[in-house]
């Protein structure tokens, strides 16, 4: 293989599609993952290694028998409305583990880092519901998780203009849909993302979907948000890995498609793929929702080559859907072994 990468969170929903991109672009994956929100069914390329980010020691010991080279780093607490009642959790996790993860790259000569950052750095998102979000746009989260990754992108920042260490933050916008070998997929637990939430709901399987809110300042009154396919996802961190930069160098760079998808648009899909309309009731707003978080994904194209090509709306609720009717997910994910988590 051409090098191994160290994939932190790689048991997890983008750090398993990473994982596999990067088995089939000819790298060996070393996944390193505590598994207290990921899943040991999802690892099934390269090394798995059991740890915890904030272990050093083991951290150390999973560069060296490997002989890592470059290092993805997703692992990390995601749950927005969590941080915000337990943001000493998620300081902890997120960036203690960071700055243990940099530390132990800086101790052991590994100098290339991909990070996973998120449009919550840019909390409302600022300007007008139309307007797509350059990488320069104010930095202002609007919760303790967004705090953190904002926090990790100094801290490592820093450390490429001190230490010369290289790194690219990629910042997320909604990732979605699944691989369409349907052997890895998203599964979250509790779930609160919209694409699987509205498929249950179609499905039966779980209950009617509430619309948080139908009076946002947004053409069709629901939240317009940037849906990124999760195999494009993981196609821009092979691409960071990949880039041509300078020693010491620190980017930051929106993955996103620039086109906007509103909550009642991907009901609409959903129903379309299911073959079934999505019982849907119109609630209240959710604590904190921005109205519109569009992608301005100019500079990953320049700079990483990279653009979205497996985004449209309809793309992504199909290879959902595949995903939630596989027997991985029936069988792995949602049955004992999922059930045997420990939580964090
Ligand atoms: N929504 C509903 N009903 C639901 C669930 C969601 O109407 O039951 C709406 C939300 O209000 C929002 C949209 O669907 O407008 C998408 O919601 P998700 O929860 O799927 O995703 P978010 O945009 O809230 O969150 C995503 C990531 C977070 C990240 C955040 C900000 O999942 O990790 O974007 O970047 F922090």
């Amino acid at each position: 293989s051409k090098y191994a990468v160290l994939v932190t969170g790689g048991a997890g929903y983008i750090g398993a599609h990473t994982a596999k991109a990067l088995h089939e672009l000819g790298y060996f994956p070393v996944v390193y993952d505590s598994l207290s929100s990921g899943f040991r069914e999802a690892v099934r390329w390269g090394a798995f290694v059991h740890g915890d980010i904030r272990d050093s020691r083991a951290l150390g010991e999973a560069m060296e028998t490997h002989g890592v080279k470059a290092v993805i780093h997703f692992a990390g607490l995601i749950e927005v409305g969590r941080s915000t009642v337990k943001p000493d959790l998620f300081w902890e996790h997120n960036v203690s583990g960071t700055v243990s993860l940099l530390s132990t790259m800086r101790e052991k000569g590994v100098n290339r880092l991909v990070f996973s950052s998120s449009a919550a750095v840019y909390g409302q998102g600022g300007r007008g519901p139309l307007e797509s979000i350059p990488e320069s746009a104010p930095k202002a989260p609007a919760s303790p998780y967004g705090d953190t990754k904002l926090a990790c992108e100094w801290l490592i920042d820093a450390q490429c203009r001190a230490y010369g260490l290289t790194a690219v933050a990629l910042r997320y916008f909604n990732a979605a849909g699944a691989d369409p070998s349907g052997q890895i997929g998203e599964a979250h637990e509790p779930e609160s993302h919209l694409i699987p939430l509205a498929i249950a709901a179609a499905l039966g399987d779980g209950k009617p979907l509430t619309v948080f809110g139908n009076d946002f300042d947004t053409p069709d009154g629901t939240c317009l948000r940037d849906y990124i396919h999760v195999n494009d996802l993981a196609a821009a961190h092979v691409a960071a890995i990949e880039a041509d930069l300078p020693a010491g160098a620190f980017e930051a760079v929106n993955v996103g498609t620039g086109k906007g998808a509103s909550v009642l648009e991907v009901v609409e899909a959903v129903g379309r793929a299911v073959g079934r309309p999505v019982p849907h009731s119109i609630g209240a707003r959710r604590a904190g929702d921005p109205p519109s978080l569009v992608a301005d994904p100019s500079r990953a194209q320049a700079l990483l080559g990279w653009k979205a090509t497996r985004s449209s709306l309809d793309q992504i609720v199909t290879d959902a859907l595949r995903w939630e009717r596989s027997p991985a997910y029936g069988s792995g994910v949602r049955g004992p072994a999922g059930q045997r988590r420990a939580k964090v």
